[in-house]
């Protein structure tokens, strides 16, 4: 670890805190207050035990002795209070400044996050991110509300609980504390050796409940296939590896625990006889001894605390690093030339591309054609031609490597990436609607319509006949992948959403799945509607699609091979006929 790894994480952590400092400081004065005040207690009850044996051994008078006794415990009970009001103050301080501070960086983390670019997504296993981020933040959060006030807490009794110690009895002091060498070597030597079990202990845990997550996400394969068996020994074997990793360290554990407790307990007594001869002896007061032995509790429970502590630490210090990276990761083009208006032609100009995750493989192999406004196109070939690489493209989510896409004579890679977006709409092949309501879902298109106008959408896109006919109508939950309504539903869901953003451009992803006759056929009519006046590029996979375009692009490994009407096509008798004639339905 460098050295300054230990306090990067905080220093950063300070960054969001300190806006809140107002806040955050004078709570954590209260917070040293409280510490300080806590200190009075030990104090007061040496005062109770030790002092009046040492006056009555001395000789003097009961009743002064009961009175000086009356007047400790309404100091005690009066600094108790003061330290509950404090106390009450500074928790919700605390809480405050840091919630405040931890909500900003949580806003932070997700305007960044939706700020990366579409790649970062599909480069990571899906779920990760999210779970990655809210583990990491829940472990910063532990850290901010609990451990940092408990360290300072903890710092206040120590260095005032040893002073008081050392005061008391300076030999008893050097007595107790050789113990503290023995602990800290051995918590050095084991403590490395428990830390890299607990690692491989806790991989694998992840690789077991991995399974889990696994299993129940695709639980209907998992039945399908009857493959629950498989999956039970898959998980039963991944508990027994981590079974075996925890009991390889528990030896060790178990030693180290033993040893402490041992070195701890034969510590303690240790004082107490030496400590109990030098009272025999008259070496120690009666009050300094039970002080002593009070506050040596005190500061072995702060010290027993740190261990804690500092493993929180570095759990914070790690989760931070992550956090960090995320924020650090290369965000999508925020500027660019305003693209305010648009008319619809869209030309490829020799575009070549690979994706960035393999390289060596070109998709795009030299596309170049011309679409003009309100064409309609239709985009054929077989499965991996790169069909659904081009549509990518054209929203910007990658940068092709070599050539021009042109929208209106502009170049896509100069302009603002969400104006270039505005004009164009997708219906995907396969529709996942957000989890709310139908008419949240259609409001996606353009927030700030109203209702009559998410109406009229939905009526053009054949979806208001059986969004009434739900009993709760346009108000109907529709389930985070929208599985209450079929393929068919979700689609025209999916038209009416871009039926209200009114693009220019369309891109329809046709569904490689057959719909039922009566579901196609409204579907078709939803999207025939939909693209009147649009130039709309249709990767298609049926006949009935590709005879209403207005020119055909066969795309085979990366290159335009046949371009023109079906008629035309079929009579080349080339790529596009044996497709028709094996694969276009
Ligand atoms: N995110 C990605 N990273 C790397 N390679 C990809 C990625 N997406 C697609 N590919 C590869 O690019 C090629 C073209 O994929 P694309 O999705 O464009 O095919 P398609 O023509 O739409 O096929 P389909 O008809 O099956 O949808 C395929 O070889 C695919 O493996
Ligand atoms: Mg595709």
């Amino acid at each position: 670890m460098p050295k300054n790894a230990r306090t990067e994480g905080f220093r950063w952590l300070w960054t969001y805190l300190s806006r809140h400092k107002a806040i955050f400081l004078p709570s954590l004065v209260a917070l040293l207050l409280t510490a300080g005040l806590s200190m009075v207690f030990p104090w007061m009850m040496k005062d109770f035990v030790g002092e009046p044996s040492d006056d009555l051994r001395m000789g003097k008078n009961v009743s002064l002795v009961l009175s000086k006794v009356d007047q400790d415990m309404q100091i005690l009970i009066g600094v108790l209070a003061l330290q509950a009001f404090i106390g009450f103050w500074r928790v919700q301080g605390f809480i405050r400044s840091g919630e405040a501070a931890l909500n900003d960086l949580r806003k932070e983390i997700f305007d960044h996050l939706t700020k990366l670019p579409v790649p970062f997504y599909h480069e990571q296993r899906s779920g990760t991110v999210s779970n990655r981020i809210s583990a990491d933040l829940a472990v910063v959060r532990e850290t901010l509300l609990t451990t940092v006030p408990q360290a300072c807490r903890q710092m206040v009794i120590l260095i005032l609980g040893l002073s008081y110690v050392f005061y008391s009895s300076w030999k008893l002091s050097l007595l107790m504390l050789s113990c503290i060498p023995f602990v800290v070597i051995s918590l050095a030597i084991i403590g490395r050796k428990v830390k890299s079990y607990s690692q491989k202990a806790q991989d694998a845990l992840a690789d077991a409940s991995s399974v889990v997550e696994e299993v129940t996400q695709s639980i209907a394969e998992v039945k399908a296939y009857g493959n629950e068996p498989f999956e039970r020994n898959r998980y039963a074997t991944a508990l027994e590896r981590f079974y075996e990793v925890t009991m390889s360290g528990a030896k060790t554990r178990a030693f180290f625990l033993s040893f402490i407790i041992f070195v701890m307990f034969g510590t303690i007594s240790a004082v107490v006889w030496f400590g109990s001869r030098m009272l025999s002896q008259g070496l120690i007061s009666q009050e300094n001894f039970t002080g002593f032995i009070l506050f040596s509790i005190f500061v072995g429970a702060s010290l027993a605390a740190f261990p804690e502590i500092m493993a929180q630490i570095s759990a914070m210090n790690g989760a931070s690093e992550r956090l960090r990276e995320l924020l650090d990761e290369k965000i999508e083009r925020q500027s660019g030339n305003v693209f305010p208006s648009c008319q619809g032609s869209i030309s490829f100009d020799g575009v070549v591309f690979a994706y960035p995750t393999r390289p060596e493989h070109e998709v795009l192999r030299g596309i170049t054609c011309q679409i003009l406004p309100g064409q309609r196109i239709a985009i054929v070939g077989a499965s991996g031609a790169g069909k659904s690489t081009i549509f990518a493209l054209l929203q910007g989510f990658y940068q092709q490597n070599k050539g021009r896409i042109l929208i209106d004579g502009t170049a896509t890679d100069s302009v603002n990436l969400t104006d270039l977006r505005k004009h164009m709409a997708i219906v995907p092949q396969e529709v996942s609607l957000f989890g709310g309501t139908i008419a949240e879902n259609i409001l996606y298109g353009k927030t700030t319509a109203n209702q009559e106008q998410v109406e009229a959408a939905a009526r053009i896109a054949n979806a208001h006949d059986f969004i009434s006919s739900l009993p709760e109508g346009y108000q109907t939950t529709v389930g985070a992948r929208g599985i209450k309504l079929s393929g068919g539903q979700r689609q025209r869901i999916a038209i009416a959403r871009a039926v209200l953003a009114d693009p220019r451009i369309l891109l329809l992803d046709e569904a490689t799945s057959a719909l039922d006759a009566e579901s196609e056929r409204l579907v078709n009519e939803a999207l025939e509607r939909l693209m009147q006046g649009r130039t709309a590029l249709v990767i298609a996979h049926r006949l009935s699609t590709v005879r209403n375009a207005d020119r055909i692009l066969v795309l085979h490994a990366g290159q335009i091979v046949e371009s023109g009407t079906h008629d035309e096509l079929m009579e080349m008798r080339g790529t596009y006929r044996m497709l028709v004639e094996t694969q276009l339905t």
